[in-house]
């Protein structure tokens, strides 16, 4: 079975989460149901802090808020200091919303259009540009006092072709030779303080290629130094750190990482006359993932001469990575946490399409209708992914903290589905 991690905890065969029964919650905010610990995105946050300020005086944590972007936990993150990476003016203004300045959010979006730049420009956001398109479009409305240029280190990583956002096929950044021009013109229209930024890929475990790519950075940033002269406020590195999701997954050793990035970091820094700007990095997954859990129960076991179902009420309406990514999620049984596993099962949602499956020939103990099922691993790219396909509302979402619950998104109604809608007036 997979090993439970704080604050997942069995007690007597039943799932509790930071010492709320799961079984509790599924009767009483009903199924399918986020739920998230308020305790393990702090001790995420504050386990990556530490590991950073050991190797480095002045560093930056950007939550990446696309990975989920619920204000109960932006609050969470904002109390802890962290700065916020937006890819979008929604959660731009989600940021806002919670209570982030504008100057701890870092907007970095790909095919921004004009109203989005001026929406930017008018909440004072730093602007991380992906295009010289983009930077002139963004000039030619106002000047901002400090701008970042993500550029492309040629060097991308991830754990699907989806998500490696660096190297020849990616549509993000902006390569070398264009980075040049594009802080010459920056500088040239009057903008007086800089970023540079890069992001290779989501959900990496090794530390090469990242190194890899920072050396290309550090590079690209040494010529616009000397070229431009250009001084850097900031380098941001990007997100993308791992969490062991297979059994077989290792786990991301924090100290090790961020002992050779930052050495890497400092050694080039001072060869390369870069001075000592802060060092940013924006997780996304890192400190969310293993804070939540999705409840999900059984409603039908069926056999067919080939396969056993177990059928919950969970898709990839509520959970597409598996469907999306052929990702793989833990998956427990939560009011038989000391059961053996003894039988290979699919588990399939109410999806009308076969590739509804949040997992396949998943060793489990023998389920029945009736039990609940608890997804692990489901706090990053959950909720924050799903949908209404098949007219079906989102789920709930619920903060735990040490024995106490509270809904902090309401489960969607039929209602819901009806939003902005209204049949045309000529077919009434
Ligand atoms: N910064 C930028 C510019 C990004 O594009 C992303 C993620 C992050 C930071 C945060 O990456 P993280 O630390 O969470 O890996 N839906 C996919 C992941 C897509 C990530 C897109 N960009 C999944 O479920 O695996």
């Amino acid at each position: 079975m997979h090993a439970l991690r704080e604050p997942l905890e069995n007690r007597n065969g039943e799932l509790y989460i930071d010492g709320v029964a799961a079984a509790e919650l599924a009767a009483r905010f009903d199924t399918p149901l986020y739920v998230i610990s308020e305790r393990r995105i702090r001790d995420n946050y504050n386990r990556l802090s530490k590991a950073l300020s050991r190797n480095y005086e002045k560093i930056r944590i950007y939550y990446a808020a696309k990975a989920n972007s619920n204000l109960s936990v932006l609050k969470i993150l904002e109390t802890e200091g962290a700065y916020i990476d937006a890819v979008s003016p929604g959660e731009v203004s989600l940021a806002l919303k919670t209570g982030f300045p504008a100057e701890r959010i870092l907007f970095t979006g790909t095919s921004v259009r004009n109203d989005e730049l001026k929406f930017l420009s008018d909440t004072n956001v730093t602007v991380n540009v992906d295009s010289l398109s983009q930077l002139n479009r963004l000039l030619s409305r106002a000047v901002p006092d400090l701008l970042s240029v993500r550029v492309n280190p040629e060097v991308g990583a991830g754990h699907h072709s989806h998500v490696i956002t660096a190297g020849k096929h990616s549509k993000f950044g902006v390569w070398e030779e264009n980075a040049i021009e594009a802080y010459a013109t920056a500088k040239k229209a009057g903008v007086k303080r800089f970023g540079i930024h890069m992001h290779v890929g989501s959900g990496f475990l090794d530390v090469e290629p990242f190194v890899l790519a920072l050396e290309k950075l550090l590079t690209i940033a040494k010529r616009v130094h000397e070229q431009v002269g250009v001084e850097f406020e900031f380098i941001d590195v990007g997100g993308g750190l791992g969490v062991p999701y297979k059994p077989e997954d290792k786990e991301l050793d924090l100290t090790l990482f961020f002992g050779t990035v930052l050495n890497l970091f400092k050694r080039r820094t001072a060869e390369y006359g870069l001075g000592k700007p802060f060092f940013c990095v924006e997780p996304g997954r890192y400190l969310v993932c293993d804070a939540g859990v999705l409840l999900t129960a059984v409603n039908t076991a069926k056999t067919t001469p080939f396969k056993k179902f177990i059928g919950v009420d969970a898709g990839f309406n509520t959970l597409v990575r598996p469907t999306m990514y052929g990702s793989y999620h833990p998956i427990v049984v939560a009011n038989k946490l000391n059961s053996p596993e003894e039988e290979t099962y699919d588990i399939v949602g109410p999806i009308c399409e076969s590739g509804d499956a949040l997992a396949r020939d998943r060793r489990m103990p023998k389920i029945a209708e009736g039990d609940l099922l608890a997804v692990l691993n489901a706090g990053a790219y959950g909720f924050a992914m799903s949908s209404q396909y098949n007219a079906r509302p989102r789920a709930a979402e619920v903060l735990v903290k040490n024995g106490e619950r509270m809904v902090v998104r309401k489960r969607e109604t039929f209602e819901d589905l009806l939003t902005g809608q209204q049949v045309a007036e000529w077919l009434r």
